[in-house]
């Protein structure tokens, strides 16, 4: 027997359904702002153990909704464990972030890279959903993740992090066919990523294209936003007789909302520098939003993080179809206390833009 959800604020949002107050949850909410968090990672010994563990993933996706009154949990991972799938060995250096053992070089390592077989080496991440889920006991909904084809290739081809995607931009300008050849096994194995999760309990999924705001206008809709489409209508969207909502978040690319929209997602993330306002009329009519506040302003006092937060809301303004959450993730530096005052604001706030159900 499914365990009933006893808070679907989050499906409904998405959804766009009716509400009594705004859901709120925040990208990257475990994570090293919390102490908690530092110290189950130590005892895990790496990062990569840490997800590989699903006692433990669990364990850090339950911390923050421990502290906070949080409308949804996201499975503790990341997105590069697809491309470790693949045979690239992730790994992390200390204070410079992840980089992989055996970047693409060439146009034979893209035709040499395999489509993973997902049950196999990415189990760990649908055994930590079934553990997290069974832990959650339909307190909340759990989201399951992915990064979307166009960011996995840039830390793919550039070995790591990168300021300015070169070598992975030249790919796409030299040798765009190499580069679909690599964005389309990236989109399958990401279909198939995301379809297992949905199977493992994941009650939405969420596409990080943390680098879409990287391309131009042309090279976003033939590099990217064409795989996430693929993606989206790749996925099993109902799962034990309810919707799986898709959410995609393109960073920095305010000036593709319709596009996004048309991709057939449910909802957007938005990142904070369009307004909800200018969002929602431009497409609210179609999808869900999701944002947007600055994720600087955690960083804030407590007055300053109580009026943005209102100001956000109300920017949106009354009706359904908004979820509350930064415009990118919460930062290793804030004062866990700030995101309190932050989830306490939202819940105070919002129900003044709903009718009562
Ligand atoms: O949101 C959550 O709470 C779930 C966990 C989650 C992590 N990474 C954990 C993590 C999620 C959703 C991600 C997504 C992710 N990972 C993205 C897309 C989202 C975004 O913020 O743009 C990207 C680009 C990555 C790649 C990645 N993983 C980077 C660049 C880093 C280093 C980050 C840093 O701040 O140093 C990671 C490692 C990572 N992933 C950490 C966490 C908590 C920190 C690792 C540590 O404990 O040392």
């Amino acid at each position: 027997m499914a365990v009933e959800l006893k808070n679907d604020l989050l499906l409904r949002a998405l959804c766009r359904e009716p509400v009594d107050r705004t859901p709120v949850w925040i990208m990257r909410q475990a994570g090293r702002y919390l102490p908690e968090y530092r110290a189950t990672r130590a005892e895990a010994g790496s990062f990569m153990d840490l997800c590989q563990a699903p006692e433990l993933a669990c364990e850090v996706t339950l911390q923050p909704l421990r502290r906070f009154d949080l409308d949804a949990a996201i499975i503790f991972s990341d997105i590069l464990t697809i491309p470790d799938a693949m045979g690239l060995k992730l790994y992390f250096v200390a204070g410079e972030g992840p980089r992989f053992e055996f970047p693409l070089q060439s146009p034979e390592d893209v035709r040499r890279l395999p489509r993973p077989d997902i049950a196999e080496s990415l189990g760990y991440v649908m055994d930590a959903i079934a553990v997290t889920r069974r832990e959650l006991d339909g307190k909340v909904p759990l989201i399951g993740f992915s990064g979307s084809p166009w960011t996995l290739a840039t830390y793919m081809i550039e070995g790591g992090s990168s300021k300015n995607f070169s070598k992975a931009k030249r790919l796409i300008y030299d040798q765009p066919a190499v580069a679909h050849e690599l964005l389309g096994k990236l989109a399958d194995t990401v279909t198939a990523y995301l379809n297992a999760q949905i199977e493992s309990g994941a009650q939405a999924v969420q596409v990080f294209d943390t680098w879409g705001g990287a391309l131009s206008a042309a090279a976003y809709e033939e590099f990217s936003l064409r795989y996430m489409a693929r993606i989206v209508s790749g996925l099993d969207r109902e799962s034990r007789g309810r919707r799986v909502p898709v959410i995609l978040f393109s960073k920095g690319c305010n000036t593709q909302l319709e596009a996004l929209a048309a991709s057939g997602c449910d909802a957007l993330g938005v990142d904070w520098t369009i307004s909800l306002a200018e969002a929602r009329r431009r497409v609210g009519a179609r999808v869900a939003l999701q944002g947007n506040l600055d994720p600087t302003v955690l960083l804030a006092d407590h007055g300053a993080i109580r009026r943005e937060v209102e100001a956000t809301l109300s920017s949106f303004g009354p009706g359904e179809g908004h979820v509350f959450n930064l415009g990118h993730g919460i930062t290793p530096e804030v004062d866990p206390e700030h995101l309190g005052v932050l989830v306490d604001a939202v819940r105070e706030f919002s129900p003044a833009l709903h009718r009562p159900r």
